[in-house]
């Protein structure tokens, strides 16, 4: 088990990320950015890759002995000393060996794999060094023969293809077989016998290149792929009994998917959630594992191999026969912390399985004795002489139909092994020669080194993808003055795939030396730098084209003469530069975490919304997407972080519905499916209930939401307001009619004349504190609606309180009325009452359609893009509302009412001292002044005034004297001090009072 941490990208650095992981020795310390929490795993080998490393003048990525890490720092050459070797000792040995490589999208999983450029990954350098040790072998002398034979398949959405074949694949892809004793494999797989290290070399580029074909004429995302490499190491020699023998040691590099970002919304809630299965294999693998590691752990787990075709080809390599080697890579930065917390666990997880390998060596002729027998008896049972064989695992307990479905897999690959087997015989006869000749025959394909010099002369188109593995391997060359591009239908020059281009796209155009492109008819989709491209365009070195949604290029001039500082451009800066010409913030610099999600979604669904329109086109799906960015307030949620929804239309019914990212992202997937499928002449629409365009319009539809503050709440005091409910998009959709009333613990409402307020919150403390709710109507709502309710949380709730949904009318009357009581109020609720709201959203289901208006999705959707000259967007600001305006109105109606409260009081006083002034009185009892300061009522106030003038001037002279001199700073004399007027309690019906106003109680005041 090794551990790996990739430097940061571009935008990391730009952003000022922090570094969340750590390593010492062997061992990975992660903190979360949160809390600064260190968890630890230990693991073989911890490799730090992060920083300390300077790249050298031929681009190797060295360590930098003047930097402070530049002694932890690890390149290719040690993370070889320590994987590679090994991975070479097992194959002169004969021990089967898996490598595989897991971590988040962009985490350095090829970069240790298969490595970029000079910085070769474990894989060249493996191949490398076993022909050098072959070479080696050969020139002292030795007999042994060496055979090795190279593979190289992907597994995208659990379909398995060949990627040393250039032909579009199959459908369904290639069947995943089991043999009794090699286990499970892929069947029709070539694999072709290799001589050199630079026949690799051409091998895994065809590979990529095959692999970048696909990706990018399906629109597949690649990072959801995973690719094994494989490699058979045969060594044939006479062994000590005189007898031929053959070892062989099966390799497999194995770079994983990406593993997804764990959303944080979490559940989709679409229905088609299930056939998306973007990726099952990877989520399989992790089953797999955990299962293993129980089994390690001495549980008898069952282990789920067959649920997916990853799992079933490593199935040798993870519980079989095969010394197995991980390697976890992440990204060092805070904004990655849940997934690299995931990794590591994966990780710590996969630790624990234990693997038995053994050598696998044979007399040549025993393996050739085997072959036959296992022929004679498949020939047997498919004769239906022998019963047939059913191959499952001891703890597999399947079902009659599962065993039946089996057992016609089963007679299939018999079928299929008994060709293979008897190929395999015919292939023992011939020597590695004769195979290396026929494979060299039917391989063709221009070599990497005729391409890369062509490159140096010609100016050419290069492919931009997503995954910078792929950047660079379809290479368009622009051979002569006028090359013209289009679809497969047509017979342009170059002839690309995907939505939304037609049979004559553009014209790319040379004029001494100049470059030009233009469309060839009008309203094409064709960007150039981001920006549509209208009519003819200079083309420069590294201009960014997008023809149609999907097909993303780089025009490269090698004679241009500023070739020769200009930067490398990625995938990355293409679609970057797309969001921000759509008006999205996306620049990099000091974002917070949160931003800097926000911008990665923006960054990667505008092209996805762009793509998802332009196959609606195609396929006439009357439904348009436009990317939205909504806060967690527009989504009708107290806390959370801005994020990108999607905004679907229906063009012709008018309905609309708001798809979170992960919704979108599943539909969009099976939208390129349906696409595909489109394309190649295949069966393509669905039924409603399994078209990812459809939506039912009585799905509940979210229309606003509103942000009750329950800061009066805090001073007990009432609110009456009607505010503004928005929606998604941050407008003013209707006004809500809400009162929050404090009230008793049965819910007896205080008015004003109760005067229950409070001066401060804390003086809620320990008390119980209850209100009423009352949401009694919205006013104004959208017409579209019918069945709306209003649902809401208080506190720590997670049951919604819902209202009856009212039917047809914008001005629904719910009167909800609801009583909350809290016992005991502590300092966290009574901050949730001072600093926080009740966040009430209204739901409600869109009418029926009226009459449908007969569209043409492409014009519709086209015309308004074109229109703006830019891409969807329904908005491109959150602040499109001033989320704290209603607290601040709020605020002040509370501040209204205490503040009249207050005024009433002072009013009352001020009466007192008029009358005592007017009767002449000298003194008026703490008692009175209490009552008419508490008065709940104006009239209970005017009874108390009435007894100033009636009281009879309370205490004695002594008394008097003292506090005369305490209050107007008379000599006092000594005098003993008497009994205090009386130590009275406030009459008020709000205990806190009394408490506050107990240390004046023995007090009476001087007039
Ligand atoms: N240790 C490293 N040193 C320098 N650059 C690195 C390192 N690790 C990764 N990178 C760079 O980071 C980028 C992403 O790495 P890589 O392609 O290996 O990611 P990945 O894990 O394979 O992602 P995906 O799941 O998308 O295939 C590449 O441009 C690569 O050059
Ligand atoms: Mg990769």
């Amino acid at each position: 088990m090794f551990f790996l941490n990739s430097p940061y990208n571009r935008r990391e650095r730009e952003r000022n990320a922090k570094c969340i992981i750590d390593m010492k020795g062997p061992t990975t310390i992660i903190t979360d950015p949160s809390d600064n929490d260190e968890k630890k795993f230990a693991f073989d080998y911890s490799y730090w890759s992060h920083d300390g490393s300077k790249e050298q003048a031929d681009g190797y990525y060295g360590p930098d002995p003047s930097h402070p890490n530049g002694k932890k720092f690890c390149d290719q050459k040690r993370v070889f000393e320590d994987i590679g070797v090994g991975i070479l000792k097992n194959a002169w040995e004969g021990y089967n060996t898996t490598l595989f490589a897991y971590g988040q999208t962009g985490s350095g999983k090829s970069w240790s794999i298969v490595g970029y450029g000079i910085n070769k990954g474990v894989v060249p350098m493996f191949c490398e060094q076993i022909f050098k040790g072959i070479d080696e072998k050969k020139k002292a002398g030795e007999k042994t023969e060496f055979e090795i034979m190279f593979s190289m398949l992907e597994i995208y959405n659990e379909q398995v293809r060949d990627l040393l074949d250039s032909k579009p694949p199959k459908r369904g892809g290639l069947k995943v077989r089991q043999h009794p004793k090699k286990g499970f494999y892929a069947d029709g797989l070539q694999i072709t016998p290799v001589s050199s290290y630079s026949e690799i070399e051409d091998k895994m580029e065809e590979g990529t290149t095959n692999r970048t074909v696909a990706s990018t004429n399906m629109n597949a995302t690649s990072s959801r792929a995973h690719t094994i490499v494989g490699m058979t190491f045969i060594q044939k020699f006479i062994n000590a009994a005189g007898e031929e023998t053959t070892k062989s040691a099966l390799i497999n590099l194995v770079d994983l998917a990406g593993s997804e970002r764990a959303d944080s919304t979490g559940a989709t809630g679409d229905r088609l959630k299930e056939g998306a299965a973007i990726n099952q294999s990877l989520s399989c693998l992790g089953n797999v594992i955990s299962a293993l590691a129980d089994r390690s752990n001495g549980k008898n787990t069952r282990v789920p191999f067959r649920d997916s075709c990853l799992t079933k080809l490593l199935k040798n390599a993870l519980g079989g026969n095969s010394k197995t080697i991980m390697i976890a890579a992440v990204s060092p930065a805070d904004i990655n912390y849940d997934e690299s917390l995931s990794t590591l666990r994966y990780a710590d997880r996969a630790k624990q399985i234990k693997t038995t390998a053994s050598v696998n060596e044979d007399p040549t002729e025993k393996l050739i004795r085997e072959l036959q027998e296992e022929n004679e008896k498949l020939k047997a049972m498919l004769g239906g002489n022998v019963k047939m064989e059913v191959m499952k695992d001891d703890d597999e307990d399947l079902s009659d139909e599962e065993l039946a479905k089996l057992k016609q897999e089963m007679e299939e690959e018999y079928k299929s092994r008994l060709e293979t087997n008897a190929k395999e015989m015919e292939e023992m006869h011939k020597t590695f020669e004769e195979r290396l000749a026929e494979a060299h025959k039917h391989g063709g394909g221009q070599h990497l080194a005729e391409i890369l010099e062509k490159k140096k002369k010609m100016p050419y188109l290069s492919n931009l993808n997503m995954d910078p593995q792929l950047s660079g391997h379809i290479v368009l060359f622009i051979e002569k003055p006028e090359v013209t591009i289009g679809n497969s239908k047509g017979s342009c020059d170059i002839m690309l795939k995907g939505p939304s281009i037609v049979e004559n796209h553009a014209i790319i155009r040379e004029d001494k030396g100049a470059f030009s492109i233009e469309p060839s008819e009008a309203n094409v989709r064709l960007m150039r730098n981001g920006k549509l491209v209208t009519n003819k365009t200079e083309l420069k070195y590294n201009d960014r084209l997008i023809f149609g949604t999907t097909q993303y290029f780089v025009f490269i001039n090698p004679k241009d003469k500023s070739a020769k500082d200009a930067p490398t451009v990625n995938f990355e800066m293409a679609q970057e530069e797309i969001a921000k010409k759509s008006g999205f913030d996306v620049t990099s610099e000091n974002k917070t975490r949160d931003e800097a999600l926000l911008k990665e979604d923006i960054v990667e669904l505008m092209p996805a919304v762009e793509e998802c329109n332009s196959i609606s086109e195609e396929l006439d799906k009357k439904m348009k997407f436009e990317l939205m960015v909504v806060s967690a307030e527009a989504r009708g949620e107290l806390k959370g972080r801005t994020e990108v929804m999607v905004r679907v239309v229906n063009l012709e019914t008018k309905h609309e519905w708001i798809w979170p990212r992960e919704k979108f992202m599943n539909r969009k997937f099976l939208m390129q499916e349906m696409y595909q499928n489109f394309l190649e002449g295949e069966e393509w629409d669905l039924p409603k209930e399994r078209d990812p365009f459809s939506e039912d319009y009585e799905a509940e539809f979210h229309i606003g939401s509103v942000k009750i503050w329950l800061q009066s709440l805090a001073y007990h005091i009432e609110i009456k307001e009607q505010l503004d409910i928005t929606d998604f998009k941050g407008q003013e959709v209707g006004l809500l009619n809400v009162e929050l009333i404090p009230c008793d613990k049965k819910g007896k409402e205080y008015t004003e004349k109760d005067d229950v307020f409070v001066n401060s919150p804390d003086e809620l403390k320990g008390k119980d504190v209850n209100f009423v709710v009352k949401i009694l109507s919205a006013r104004g709502l959208p017409s579209q609606f019918t069945d709306i309710y209003l649902k809401y949380l208080v506190y720590h709730e997670d049951k919604y309180t819902c209202s009856n949904p009212i039917k047809n009318t914008i001005n629904p009357d719910w009167n909800h009325k609801r009583v909350v009581n809290f016992t005991k109020a502590d300092d966290e609720l009574l901050k949730y009452l001072s600093e926080s709201a009740i966040m009430v959203q209204i739901w409600g289901k869109q009418k029926p359609p009226k009459t449908k208006k007969s569209i043409n999705t492409k014009q519709a959707i086209l015309s308004d893009a074109l229109r703006k000259g830019q891409t969807s967007a329904a908005n491109t600001n959150t602040k499109v509302f001033d989320s704290d305006k209603v607290k601040y109105m709020m605020k002040v109606a509370m501040l209204e009412k205490r503040q009249q409260q207050m005024q009433n009081k002072i009013d009352a006083l001020n009466r007192m001292l008029e009358l005592a002034d007017q009767h002449s009185k000298k003194k008026i009892s703490t008692q009175l002044i209490k009552n008419i300061y508490h008065a709940p009522t104006h009239d209970q106030a005017e009874k108390c005034l009435k007894l100033v003038e009636k009281e009879k001037d309370v205490g004695n002279d002594e008394d008097d004297t003292e506090f005369e001199a305490a209050v107007l700073g008379k000599d006092q004399p000594d005098r003993k001090r008497g009994k205090s007027g009386n130590s009275s309690r406030s009459s008020s019906s709000m205990s806190s009072r009394s408490g506050r106003n107990s240390k004046s109680s023995s007090f009476c005041v001087v007039l």
